[in-house]
């Protein structure tokens, strides 16, 4: 299936093939005039036939229709320069060229005239500099627009880089030999008309050059096409306003991003563009086009408030390895509330954006690790009707993940009424053990809350228990099919589930062991400390012990408080 993304390439390859066939005709002009005439004899051959003119007018047509799609759809026009320059390149080209192709192909069409070199250098360099000059310049435009069009292509390939140098020398070297040949040949066809100025009718005859009346009806036609265009542009424009403003009305969705932004953007804004909107640094080596990878971002949420991705999407995460759960910040239009991660740093470039992260690939690596799971649930469950059950395990699944998620951790899978959850697998050990603290409470906090909305539903208030620990641990994706995801596994996960089941021992809703507690920077004094025998480790184990999780309250050291000066944004 032709998708718009290869349709929008095709005819953009198609143009600049166009175009470099036309400055290499132009480049014979360094020989001889006449090579230049026998150059256009087979340039006209295949470009000047049913399938040449389709070919080109539907590229022109469909690049054209792509660039004010692109215009209509944008959120912000601010852009970077390479982009900019594409696009205004893009608007300039055509009302450069009006004229030499109503020149030239429309003059042959309508009146039978034979647009030779001979004939287009006399009118547009010997006769009208001016017109020769604006025409160079359609050269100039249409030969940039395409090269930075095939550079936002090509620098992603691997062998790019390798390729710079020889990219760079043609680019140069194309439109620098084709104009050279143009002011040559325009120079003979000058001193042959000096030569012998009765030539000029002869060219005119021969060619059937048209007369003042055709080239009066020309530029009108000239000034009605760009009024067109001038009105197809404005048009956009204001289509655009209009859907901006219905979004605006249709209300807000609101986007979460790590260390606690929240920003709110109408809905069928993508990610990226929510991002850049908010001067939150995002990636986007391709500028959006759904081609680099590099704006991924891992949906921390439900992924039905998502639509599900297109094949083109598709087929970049497959290549990336990507878990179900990523999606192409470009190419993501959120409906409702979710909350995002990006996973590749802001200076990410083309390499970064296919090479499978450390994470995803699978490395030891150390993190910290948070077990929860609810208290005497067997018997409430055995007790309520199962949708009630369902209900109950849903609302409170819901709670501790945006606890979770708010405290910088990802919920790696729910066992039964059971959690765990990763924390510094895209940060560092010292931080992921902040975070869980901070997560576990948050997760208090979210219980009492929960408890007092459900308290009607509920024989008896929710308790949880809380088992935190932080060492090494094999992390990576792993799982089949849609269950692939990134997880960890290693004595340090058994550990942290230990400690959770060491909770209902000691009557307690947390436990966190001391390299956590040291590593997170914990306030100990005061603690209830305890030494205990876990299973699988030869060594006692030192942990420290809260009734309330919410006795982390103002224990936390400077990571907390760096954290707490982190700018947001509403
Ligand atoms: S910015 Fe390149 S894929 Fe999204």
């Amino acid at each position: 299936m032709i998708t718009k993304r290869r349709l929008r390439l095709g005819s953009g390859l198609i143009l600049f093939v166009f175009v470099l066939t036309h400055l290499t005709n132009h480049a014979l002009g360094l020989i001889s005039l006449e090579a230049m005439e026998a150059g256009q004899h087979y340039f006209l051959l295949a470009w000047r036939n049913p399938v040449g003119t389709t070919l080109f007018l539907g590229a022109l047509l469909v690049h054209m229709m792509f660039a004010l799609h692109s215009v209509y759809t944008r959120r912000r026009l601010k852009m970077s320069i390479g982009e900019a320059l594409q696009l205004i390149l893009g608007f300039a080209a055509p009302v450069l060229l009006v004229s030499h192709i109503l020149g030239t192909r429309a003059a042959m069409q309508s009146f039978g005239t034979t647009d030779t070199y001979t004939y287009v250098l006399m009118a547009i360099w010997v006769d009208n500099p001016m017109s020769g000059i604006r025409q160079t310049a359609a050269t100039l435009v249409v030969w940039v627009h395409a090269c930075i069009g095939i550079y936002y292509w090509l620098r992603l390939k691997p062998w790019f880089a390798r390729s710079l140098p020889w990219l760079y020398g043609l680019a140069l070297l194309v439109p620098v030999l084709g104009l050279l040949g143009f002011a040559a040949a325009g120079r003979t066809v000058g001193r042959i008309l000096a030569d012998d100025p009765g030539i000029r009718l002869d060219i005119q005859i021969d060619t059937n050059a048209p007369t003042a009346e055709q080239i009066e009806f020309l530029h009108l036609l000239e000034a009605q096409i760009l009024l067109g265009l001038a009105a197809l542009l404005l048009l956009t424009l204001f289509a655009r306003g209009i859907r901006l403003h219905l979004e605006r009305r249709r209300g807000i969705v609101r986007i979460r991003y790590p260390e606690g932004r929240n920003i709110s953007v109408p809905p069928g804004t993508t990610i990226l563009e929510a991002s850049q909107l908010n001067d939150i640094p995002h990636a986007s080596v391709c500028g959006g086009r759904g081609r680099c990878s590099t704006c991924r971002v891992r949906v921390n949420g439900p992924l039905d408030n998502l639509p599900p991705p297109d094949e083109s999407e598709l087929k970049v995460l497959h290549r990336v390895g990507a878990a179900p759960d990523v999606r192409l910040a470009c190419q993501t239009r959120p409906t409702e509330d979710i909350s995002v991660t990006p996973l590749l740093p802001p200076n990410a470039g083309p390499r970064d954006g296919f090479a499978k992260s450390a994470a995803m690939q699978g490395q030891e690596q150390e993190i910290a690790i948070l077990f929860a799971d609810i208290r005497g649930f067997t018997s409430f469950s055995e007790q309520k009707l199962p949708y009630d059950v369902v209900f109950v395990l849903n609302r409170y699944f819901r709670s501790m993940g945006e606890a979770i998620e708010q405290a910088g951790g990802r919920v790696d899978k729910f066992i039964g009424d059971g959690i765990m959850a990763l924390f510094g697998v895209d940060a560092n050990a010292a931080d992921g053990a902040t975070s869980a603290l901070l997560a576990a409470q948050g997760m208090s906090a979210q219980l009492d809350e929960l408890n007092r909305l459900l308290e009607a539903d509920l024989p008896s208030p929710l308790r949880i228990g809380i088992g935190i620990h932080v060492g090494p641990a094999i992390v990576g994706e792993m799982g089949y099919g849609p269950a692939i995801s990134v997880t960890a596994i290693g004595d340090t996960v058994n550990t942290a589930a230990r400690l959770e089941a060491k909770t209902k021992d000691f009557g307690a809703q947390l436990i966190v062991s001391e390299q956590l507690a040291a590593l997170g920077q914990l306030e100990t004094a005061g603690l209830r400390s305890e030494e205990i025998e876990v299973r699988g480790r030869r060594e006692p184990m030192s942990i420290y012990v809260f009734d309330d999780a919410k006795e982390l309250d103002g224990r936390f050291g400077d990571s907390r408080k760096k954290r707490e000066t982190q700018p947001a944004s509403a």
